[in-house]
């Protein structure tokens, strides 16, 4: 068996709003020896963000903006993570839309999580109006991130079937179970793997 060490992955900055199970389960999957890429900060624009436990627990860096001031704090965020060496950045529930300036900073290097078979039911309450709209299947997409919202190349999706008595509650959670498998999947994808 080949024991994770952590060097040589890239260096990946995990931005979260709110509960953080995609975050867990990209530590999880940046621990393992087949994964290309090592958690090393976590960024939130809320700290009362459940997620930002994870990083406590796993011993990750951790910082707070507010995001009140966008073009400030996205100065000190940008010096922050090149400071740490921050490669790539995985947006996992985060809710700030990022200034075209920074995501030009990253170009190619952001990805984010989408709960809905993007290009369908871009933005919030995806569940909700898929609901009303009587679909069969929603599901989950990985895609690129650039200066349109959930407009980026999409690097995988997962189609989920809605089922007959279907809540947003439920459809939420059925979706969130296929996107911590989703997450690590399109990452090794990115990386060729
Ligand atoms: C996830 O369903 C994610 O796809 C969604 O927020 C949830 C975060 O859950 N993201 C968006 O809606 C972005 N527009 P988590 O905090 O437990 O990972």
């Amino acid at each position: 068996m080949v024991l994770s060490t952590g060097y040589n992955k890239t260096r990946t900055a995990v931005f979260i709003s709110g509960t953080g199970s995609n975050l867990k389960s990209l530590i999880k999957f940046s621990k393992t020896s087949i994964s290309p890429i090592s958690i090393n900060f976590v960024i939130s624009n809320n700290s009362k963000a459940k997620g930002l436990n994870y990083a406590k627990i796993y011993k990750i860096k951790k910082k707070v903006f507010s995001f009140k001031n966008k073009k400030k704090s996205e100065i000190k965020l940008l010096s922050i993570l090149k400071k740490n060496n921050i490669n790539m950045i995985c947006l996992a529930g985060f809710m700030k839309i990022l200034s075209k300036n920074f995501i030009k900073k990253f170009k190619g290097k952001i990805l984010n999580i989408h709960p809905s078979l993007l290009p369908k039911y871009k933005g919030l309450n995806t569940h909700l109006r898929v609901l009303n709209n009587k679909e069969k299947y929603s599901g989950c997409t990985v895609h690129f991130v650039n200066a349109r919202l959930d407009s980026g190349k999409v690097i995988l999706q997962k189609k989920v079937k809605i089922s007959k008595n279907e809540t947003e509650a439920s459809l939420a959670k059925k979706i969130l179970a296929q996107e911590h498998k989703l997450y690590p999947k399109a990452i090794l994808k990115v990386f060729n793997l």
